[in-house]
């Protein structure tokens, strides 16, 4: 790997904490107008919108980590727009947590250094592998992402309409990469992918 190829790794990374994300869709959910919610409907609302942003900085993580050693131009060109999406769901959970009066998680760089670590290791295994890991996350993501829809508030609109768009791109990404050719990854693989999600959640939740 060159120095060059590190030095913008590093550079996407500090972006991905600390910058403000960019969307090319308008942020679902505008049409809706701003209800205001009660104490405890507002703090689970920031709750699941800090996970998702968590989420998304995760995604991040995984992408780019894949994109430093993928083996073939073609895992890179094929997932280029699923991460361009999730560049635009960081975008909108970060702006609706601002709306909301939330804050990030404090955890957003460990669990992305996390990510970009397993992002990197499942690109050196392999394109199948690589893309094997996508369809399993955002399988696993679109689940929670389901439930969280059960979670927030009835009346907070706007971050449902947020989160029912993201849950449907995800299953897009998962079929993009499944057809790009993505193997079904063992058990014990999918069973550490879920609990290192569930730590995730568990933290995230609070902190
Ligand atoms: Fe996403
Ligand atoms: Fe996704």
């Amino acid at each position: 790997m060159q120095i060059d190829t590190l030095i913008e790794a590093f550079d996407k990374g500090l972006r991905t904490l600390w910058a403000p994300a960019q969307t090319v869709r308008p942020v679902p959910g505008q049409a809706f107008d701003d209800v205001v919610l009660g104490t405890e409907e507002r703090r689970e609302s920031i709750a699941m919108m800090r996970i998702n942003h968590c989420g998304e900085v995760c995604a991040q993580g995984l992408y780019q980590g894949q994109a430093l050693t993928a083996k073939t131009q073609r895992i890179k060109a094929s997932m280029a727009q699923s991460a361009l999406e999730e560049g635009e769901h960081l975008a909108w959970t970060e702006a609706r947590l601002k709306e909301l009066g939330g804050e990030k998680s404090i955890l957003n760089p460990f669990f992305f250094v996390g990510s970009l670590t397993v992002g990197a290791l499942s690109g050196l295994l392999g394109d199948r592998w690589s893309l094997g890991f996508v369809v399993e996350t955002e399988r696993q993501v679109a689940k929670h992402l389901q439930s969280h829809l059960n979670r927030l508030p009835p009346q907070d609109q706007k971050s449902r309409a947020i989160v029912s768009q993201m849950c449907e791109d995800e299953l897009t990404h998962a079929k993009r990469a499944l057809e790009g050719g993505g193997i079904a990854l063992p058990k014990p693989v999918k069973m550490g992918m879920s609990l290192s999600a569930k730590l995730m959640t568990s933290t995230t939740y609070w902190l």
